[in-house]
C-alpha cells in the first residue's frame, strides 16, 4: 500500500491496483478511481448518512455514458439499467414472479459498470440488511437498514475479469453434474407414481430427451419434509419406479421446502437451538404442513441435523438433487403484532408498497444461533439452506451435488442453482427471462433457467414451442407448472414437440461445449449465459441488447 497524504486527503492504493482510494478529510467524504483512466467510480460527496439502523450513501455517476447491470433479483423490462430503475433488496416470497420492479427471492446488491470505449467495473455492498437502491442515471443512491458500508471494487478492466474477480472474492460456482445439463420435467400436481411413470414414457415414445423427472410436494405425507405419501406415492412403488429411472441412465429430483411441522421436529430437549426463536421460544408459523419451526441453518448444529435427515430420506428414496423451495423463509401467517425489533426506523419499499418487513416471511424480531437477529440476517436464509443441503448431498452421494434453491444471496452460486420462479404463461415473461438469467450469471449464479412455458396460467401451443426454442439454451432447462393450470409436458402438442426434438437436439449436442462452459465458470466465474457485451467490449451497440445473448464467448 502506499499511503500519499495531500493537504485534506489521503490515498491508498495498492501498487498492483489500477484503483485508488482516497479520504477527504473537509468535507468527509472518499471516492474510488481507476488510476489509468480517471474515471471516478465512487464519489461520496452528494450525501453519506452513518447512523444506527439507517445508513445513506448516494455515489455521483457520469452523466453520460455508464450502462449499469445487476441489482437484484427483480423481473426488469430491459437488462440494461434505465434511469430512475429502482431496487429493494430483502427476500420476498410474493407468489409470482411477474411483477416488474419489485423485490423477489434473492438478493445481490452487486453491479457491473460498463463505460464507453469497455472499461467495466463492478461494485458489491456487502451488507446483508433489507435496502433500497436507486439508480438515478447521473448518481446511485443506497438506503440500507442495518449493518456497515462495506464496499467492494472490482476493477475489471474487462467485464469478465470483473466477474473472475467477484466470484474470486464470493466464492466461485458450484461444478455441477453432467447430467444436470439435460432437459428436466416438473410440475406441481403430479397426483401419483403412476402419473410420474406416464410423463416418462411420453417423453420416450415422443422421442425428446428426458434427463430427469421432479416431484414437487405432492409426493409428502401432509406436505411434510422427508415423508412420502403413502397412497399415491408409497415407497413400494416410488423406489422400484426410481431404480429404473436410474436402469434408463435417467434422474429424480424431489422439492424440500425449510419449514418443519412442529410435530415431527425432534423432541424439546434435543431440538434446543436448532430452530429460529422468538421470544425465548421456538418461533412457529405456517406453510404448506401447517404449524412449522424454521430450522436455524446458522447453527452448525442444524446442518447436522439436516445431513441426517436428507441422509435418512435417500436410504428409502434415492434422490439425485434437491430443490430448496419456499426458503425466503415464505410463511402463511398474518403479521404478528409488532415490537420495536419487527420495523425499521426507514421502511424499505417492501413489495413495492413499503410493506413491513414481516410481510410473508418470519418476523424480524426472531432470533438466530448466538444471538444474531432475523433483522440482520433475513436475506442469508435461502444461501446458508443450500450449503446445509448442498454439503449433506456430498456427503452422503460422494458426488458432486445439484441444488437448486429458490432464495439466493451473494455467493450462494457456491452452492447451488437458481430459477426465475412463479414467472407466467405470457409473452412478456418469455423476454423478460433474458434479463433475469443474465443477471444471474453477473451474481455467480450462472446455472439459471426460467419455468418453460412458463409457470402460472394457461400456456397455449405457440407460447410452448417458442419457449422450448429459448430454453433449451437456458444454463439450466427445466419445464415447470402450476397445478391449476392445463397440462404442458413437451409432448402434449405436436407442434411443440416438433420444436422441442429440435431445439433440444440442438442442445444436447452441444453438451460438451456447455459443460465445458460450467467449468470456465467454476474456475473464472465467467457466466453460461453471457450478455452480447461480455464478448464484445468495446461495440457500444451490444450495451442494450437484451433480446439475444451468448453461450459463452461464440454462440450466439
Ligand atoms: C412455490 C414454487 O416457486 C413453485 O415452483 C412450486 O411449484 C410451489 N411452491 C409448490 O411447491
Amino acid at each position: 500500500m502506499s499511503n500519499a497524504s495531500l493537504p485534506g486527503s489521503s490515498t491508498m492504493s495498492s501498487e498492483s491496483s489500477d484503483l485508488t482510494f482516497t479520504i477527504h478529510t473537509a468535507p468527509f467524504r472518499f471516492t474510488v478511481s481507476r488510476r489509468s483512466t480517471g474515471d471516478v467510480l465512487l464519489d461520496t460527496s452528494a450525501t453519506l448518512v452513518f447512523k444506527n439502523r439507517y445508513l445513506e450513501v448516494t455515489s455521483a455517476l457520469p452523466a453520460k455514458g455508464a450502462s449499469l447491470y445487476g441489482l437484484g433479483e427483480q423481473t426488469k423490462r430491459t437488462f440494461r439499467l434505465q434511469q430512475n430503475d429502482t431496487f429493494t433488496i430483502w427476500n420476498e416470497d410474493l407468489e409470482r414472479s411477474d411483477l416488474l420492479d419489485i423485490n423477489l427471492y434473492s438478493s445481490h446488491p452487486f453491479y457491473m459498470d460498463v463505460r464507453p470505449g469497455g472499461a467495466a467495473h463492478g461494485v458489491l455492498l456487502l451488507n446483508t440488511n433489507g435496502m433500497d437502491i436507486k439508480y438515478g442515471g447521473s448518481y446511485i443512491t443506497y438506503k440500507v437498514i442495518g449493518g456497515v458500508l462495506d464496499f467492494y471494487f472490482f476493477a475489471g478492466p474487462s467485464p469478465l475479469a470483473v466477474v473472475d474477480q467477484y466470484t474470486q472474492l464470493i466464492g466461485r460456482p458450484a461444478p455441477m453434474p453432467y447430467w444436470s445439463f439435460g432437459f428436466h420435467q416438473c410440475r406441481y400436481g403430479y397426483k401419483n407414481v403412476a402419473d410420474l411413470e406416464g410423463v416418462v414414457a411420453g417423453y420416450a415414445k415422443a422421442k425428446i430427451p428426458l434427463e430427469s423427472i421432479w416431484s414437487d410436494i405432492d409426493y409428502m405425507d401432509g406436505y411434510q419434509d422427508f415423508t412420502l405419501d403413502p397412497v399415491n406415492y408409497p415407497a413400494k412403488l416410488l423406489r422400484p419406479f426410481v431404480d429404473r429411472l436410474h436402469n434408463s441412465s435417467q434422474k429424480y429430483v424431489v422439492i424440500i421446502d425449510p419449514a418443519i411441522k412442529k410435530e415431527a421436529a425432534p423432541p424439546q430437549n434435543e431440538a434446543v437451538g436448532l430452530f429460529l426463536q422468538r421470544n425465548g421460544t421456538n418461533y412457529v408459523g405456517r406453510v404448506w404442513p401447517g404449524e412449522v419451526y424454521y430450522p436455524d441453518f446458522m447453527n452448525p448444529r442444524t446442518a447436522e441435523y439436516w445431513a441426517r435427515k436428507i441422509s435418512e430420506f435417500r436410504r428409502t428414496i434415492p434422490a439425485d438433487g434437491l430443490w430448496c423451495d419456499m426458503n425466503e423463509p415464505s410463511n402463511f401467517k398474518a403479521w404478528e403484532p409488532l415490537n420495536e425489533y419487527d420495523d425499521s426506523p426507514y421502511r424499505i419499499n417492501n413489495t413495492g408498497i413499503h410493506r413491513n418487513l414481516n410481510n410473508k416471511t418470519v418476523p424480524v424480531s426472531a432470533v438466530h444461533f448466538n444471538g444474531v437477529s432475523e433483522y440482520d440476517a433475513h436475506n442469508l436464509y435461502g444461501l446458508l439452506e443450500s450449503r446445509a443441503t448442498h454439503d449433506a448431498l456430498l456427503k452422503d452421494t460422494a458426488r458432486r451435488p445439484f441444488v437448486l434453491s429458490r432464495a439466493t444471496f451473494v455467493g450462494s452460486g457456491r452452492y447451488t442453482a437458481h430459477w426465475t420462479g412463479d414467472n407466467a404463461a405470457r409473452w412478456d415473461e418469455l423476454a423478460h427471462s433474458i434479463n433475469t438469467i443474465l443477471n444471474s450469471g453477473l451474481f455467480g449464479i450462472p446455472m439459471m433457467g426460467a419455468d418453460i412455458c412458463g409457470f402460472n396460467g394457461n400456456t397455449t401451443q405457440e407460447l410452448c414451442s417458442r419457449w422450448i426454442q429459448l430454453g433449451a439454451f437456458y444454463p439450466f432447462a427445466r419445464a415447470h407448472a402450476e397445478k391449476t393450470t392445463v397440462r404442458r409436458e413437451l409432448y402434449v402438442w405436436e407442434p411443440t414437440a416438433q420444436s422441442a426434438r429440435k431445439a433440444l437436439g440442438m442442445r444436447y449436442r452441444m453438451l460438451p461445449y456447455i459443460y465445458t462452459l460450467m467449468f470456465e465458470a467454476h474456475t473464472t466465474g465467467a457466466p453460461i449465459a453471457r450478455p452480447l457485451f461480455f464478448s464484445y467490449p468495446q461495440d457500444a451497440d451490444t450495451y442494450g441488447v437484451d433480446r439475444q445473448f451468448l453461450a459463452g464467448r461464440g454462440a450466439l
